[in-house]
This record gives structure tokens, C-alpha cells and sequence, in this order.
């Protein structure tokens, strides 16, 4: 992912209208004005002395907003964006590091504000930056919530559709509070706050689910092997022959990687 998103990058990023910032549109001045205004206020309250923003984007919008003494740490996947940002805007409590929120360890902070994200990497990549959340140690995720009904995977870690972190595979329970982050014109959308313990007590839901869809599935597999079986009996009695059919074969296989998946995921 780290090469598309560097790619995008270097080709200007989402810029749109007047090219105010490289992250998109939801991260100009006029979109973010309600987040920007309500953040300070939130972060006080949950004495965040440090903030974890990954990602960073283009920093745009956050450069506005005045968080008085705390340290501010920007990660994001793109090298080259994290190295204009250090010039423009880096200092001793402004830092910015190169990093994949799936897999890179996270700094520890006081709190991890994860917005706009998700929506642009698989189910799963999305899943390991609630892991590495856990992992960390921070006590509190301020993430990208959608209002949908289901979440569409999508095919590689750069694309975008909408996701709803409270329904499967997510199962985030309902947020702590929650700050609209939306404008006329474009989907709803809210910036919601879990404490690390609903993150993973979720995590722990998302893995159960899981393996009961593995369960179901290698159970209607069983139940088509054995109506293959008795119909390719059947014809074998007709026809007076003995033809091994491919379709058994490959749903043996099938049957051996779900039950290898079962194992893997138990
Ligand atoms: C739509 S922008 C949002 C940026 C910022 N949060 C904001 O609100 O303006 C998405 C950003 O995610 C970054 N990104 C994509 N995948 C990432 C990953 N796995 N880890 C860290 N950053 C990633 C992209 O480079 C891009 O800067």
C-alpha cells in the first residue's frame, strides 16, 4: 500500500478545487471547521499530553488548531509527505515518522486519532491497525465511524467506500462521544471515541465471528460434498461405471484449506 499511497502523493494527492490540501476533501479548512473547533476542547478533557495522528495526512487542517503544550506525533505511510511536513511544520513538539498503522509499533501516546483510514484498506489491514492500537498501550482511539449498514471489502489497500467500525467485522460498541465530522453534500460520518479495553474486548467478538463463518461454511461444504456424493452414485449406478468427478476433488481441497483456515484462526 505504501507504494500507491506515495505514488498518489507525488502526483499531487486528492487535491481538489483550489488544491488547499493533498489528503482530500475531507481535510480542508471548510470540512474540518467543526472537528477543529470541537478537538481542543475534547483533548483537554481526556488530558491528552500526547497525540498520535496516523495518519497525518498533509497535516493541513491540524495546523490550525491550537493545542497549546501538547506533544504531537504524525505518522503516515508516506515518506516523502512526512519529510515536507517535518520542514514545514516540525518542531521539539511537533514530530512526524514514516510508518504503516497496521504494522509498524506505534508510539505510545495519550490517545490515537485515526481519521479517514480505514475507509481506504482492507477489512483485515484495518483489523491490525486495531491491533496495533491495543498492542501500544494508548488508552483511548478517536477513529472514523460511517453510517452504513454493511462493509464492503475491497479488493487491494488503496481504495475508498464507506466503513461502519460498530457492525461486523469491527463490532465496536456504541462510542464514548462522538463529534460529527461531516458537510453538506458529502456522507455522514463522525470521529468516535473507544477506550482501549472496548478495542479489544471487540477484537475478541471480531475473531468469534470469524470462526463461526468458517464453521458455517465448512459445514455447508459437508453438506454439498455429501449431496455430490449420492448424486454421482446415482449416475454411476445408471450408467454402470466408476468416474471420479472433478467437482469432488476440488471440494476436497476446499474442504482442506477451510478446515486449515479453522485451524489457523483457532
Ligand atoms: C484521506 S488521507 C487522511 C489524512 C488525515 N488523517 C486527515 O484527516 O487529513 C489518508 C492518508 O492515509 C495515509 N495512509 C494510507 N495507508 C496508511 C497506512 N497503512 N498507515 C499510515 N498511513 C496510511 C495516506 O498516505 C494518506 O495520507
Amino acid at each position: 500500500m505504501k507504494k500507491e499511497f506515495s505514488k498518489l502523493y507525488a502526483r499531487g494527492g486528492w487535491k481538489r478545487g483550489d488544491g488547499e490540501t493533498a489528503s482530500g476533501a475531507g481535510s480542508t479548512l471548510q470540512y474540518t471547521e467543526q472537528i477543529r473547533n470541537e478537538l481542543p476542547a475534547l483533548f483537554a478533557k481526556y488530558a491528552v499530553k500526547t497525540l498520535l495522528d496516523a495518519p497525518c495526512g498533509d497535516f493541513n487542517w491540524f495546523s490550525h488548531i491550537d493545542v497549546g503544550a501538547m506533544d504531537y506525533i504524525g505518522m503516515d505511510i508516506v515518506d516523502a509527505m512526512v519529510a515536507d511536513n517535518t520542514r514545514k511544520y516540525g518542531s521539539r513538539q511537533r514530530r512526524f515518522i514514516s510508518g504503516d498503522a497496521s504494522t509498524t509499533p506505534l508510539p505510545k501516546a495519550d490517545m490515537l486519532l485515526c481519521r479517514d483510514l480505514m475507509r481506504h484498506i482492507k477489512l483485515e489491514a484495518s483489523l491490525d491497525v486495531l491491533r496495533n492500537f491495543v498492542r501500544s498501550g494508548t488508552p483511548w482511539l478517536l477513529a472514523t465511524s460511517y453510517v452504513v449498514r454493511h462493509n464492503a471489502d475491497i479488493e487491494k489497500n488503496f481504495g475508498s467506500r464507506p466503513i461502519n467500525l460498530m457492525i461486523e467485522p469491527f463490532f465496536l460498541p456504541k462510542p464514548r462521544l462522538k463529534i460529527y465530522d461531516s458537510i453538506e453534500g458529502f456522507r455522514k460520518r463522525y470521529l468516535c471515541l473507544w477506550s482501549r479495553e472496548e478495542v479489544e474486548a471487540a477484537l475478541a467478538r471480531s475473531a468469534t465471528a470469524r470462526t463461526a463463518r468458517i464453521d458455517a461454511g465448512a459445514r455447508s461444504l459437508d453438506a454439498l460434498y455429501d449431496e455430490i456424493t449420492a448424486f454421482q452414485a446415482t449416475r454411476e449406478k445408471l450408467s454402470g461405471g466408476s468416474r471420479r468427478d472433478e467437482t469432488l476433488v476440488m471440494l476436497e481441497a476446499i474442504r482442506e484449506l477451510i478446515k486449515a483456515m479453522g485451524a489457523e484462526v483457532n
